[in-house]
């Protein structure tokens, strides 16, 4: 059997050879030497003295410098964490608890471990607002701006959908935030690798960053922090990471962290080249079947494309799909067996007849125009055989 085909980069990315390479001493196996040879144990805890522990702290302040020169910003605001997900509800768990409970303004749009944290904040007095985006995924400026003149505090607004793929203009809504008098943050993960970020230019005070969705391994990520921002920690402990996130640091993962961040220029040099090309040739095969493609009207990430097609369930699309040896997304959520309409797509005022429709592609470095065309194909193929399915069904 051929091999599957991977069209779901924003779930997730292989690791990079490079980067595994680069991990492969951390993990202190092989005690015979291993695949990594020599260097194959440094096992250290960087908080230990000795030597072992020296060289896993001056592999960690490595990563640490690789990461800050990523995004424009300085190695002293690097947190690790592990995720995304962590550094999103420190960002808002941690910030809120030195601020005096006031407006939590967040987009309608956020990933789950933003509007999660952000619902939990209520029962500590905080008013919660959800801003809301036109049908094109992007935010209503007017509607922030109404809601800081409440009692602003803090602000989170995601820089890249993982769904649809939208751009923010996250450098306004820092703008508004700072003349209100509020904190900004922002979920950088998808935008990171795909498209040009700094933290710096974009004036936020906090930024979310992960590895996994840039060729590097899971369970590390980073909060970007401006040093003005007090930060409450979620984990208190041993006092790593200036005490702001205790806990032994996952030296591998952040070692690996650190090197997916030293390829980002070539791949970003190679994703701004090639542009939308790929994608676009997907999306032209898209729509001669018929297919509405989502925020097609609002700048996109150049790998993301969601989209649905009249009067076929996405989910069932989904794994036909994978049968037929195509990994991509619905826009479902998975978490039920009764599949719910996407949360973005809602905010955007899809129709839900529509919206059950959802299947999201997400391109990576490693896809070829050849596989988008073997994937229209395999839709194509699907989609005659569900319709003639539904068609003996409705006899
Ligand atoms: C926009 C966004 N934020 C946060 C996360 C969570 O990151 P992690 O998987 O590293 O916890 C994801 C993951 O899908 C995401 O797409």
């Amino acid at each position: 059997m051929e091999e599957p085909i991977y069209l779901d980069h924003n779930a997730t990315t292989p690791v990079a050879d490079e980067v595994w390479r680069q991990m492969l001493p951390y993990f202190g196996a092989g005690m015979s030497g291993g695949a990594a040879g020599g260097r194959s144990r440094q096992y250290g805890n960087p908080s230990s003295r000795h030597g072992f522990g020296r060289a896993a702290r001056q592999a960690v302040e490595e990563a640490r410098e690789k990461v800050a020169a990523a995004v424009g910003a300085h190695p002293s605001q690097v947190v690790f964490t592990s995720g995304g997900t962590e550094a999103n509800n420190l960002a808002l768990k941690g910030a809120a608890a030195w601020l005096k409970p006031g407006t939590l303004a967040v987009s309608r749009i956020e990933h789950p471990c933003v509007t999660r944290p952000a619902k939990d904040l209520r029962r500590q007095g905080w008013k919660l607002r959800e801003i809301a985006v036109d049908a094109e995924c992007r935010l209503d400026l007017d509607d922030l701006e109404r809601t800081l003149a409440e009692s602003p505090a803090l602000v989170s607004v995601m820089l890249a959908n993982n769904e649809t793929g939208a751009l923010q203009d996250v450098a306004a809504v820092a703008d508004k935030a700072r003349r209100a008098g509020a904190l900004a943050h922002t979920d950088a993960v998808q935008a990171l690798g795909k498209m040009a970020v700094d933290f710096r230019a974009l004036g936020v005070d906090m930024m979310t960053l992960s590895a996994h969705k840039i060729y590097g391994p899971k369970g590390a990520g980073a909060l970007i922090v401006d040093k003005r921002v007090e930060l409450a920690p979620l984990l208190s402990g041993g006092g790593q990471e200036w005490g702001i996130r205790s806990g032994t640091e996952n030296v591998p993962a952040i070692v690996g962290f650190g090197a997916a961040c030293e390829l980002l220029p070539g791949r970003l040099a190679r994703v701004l080249q090639e542009g939308t090309g790929l994608r676009d040739r997907l999306e032209a095969g898209l729509k001669k079947m018929g297919a509405a493609i989502f925020a097609a009207g609002a700048e996109r990430l150049p790998n993301t494309s969601f989209f649905a097609l009249p009067s076929v369930e996405g989910e069932t699309l989904v794994m036909a799909l994978d049968r037929a040896g195509f990994a991509v997304a619905s826009g479902a959520a998975c978490s039920s067996a009764s599949s719910e309409i996407s949360p973005v797509l809602a905010a955007m005022g899809v129709e839900p007849s529509l919206a059950k429709g959802a299947v999201r592609v997400s391109l990576g470095q490693e896809n070829t125009a050849a596989q988008v065309d073997a994937f229209l194909a395999a839709l194509g193929g699907e989609l005659s055989r569900l319709r003639s399915m539904a068609a003996v069904m409705a006899v």
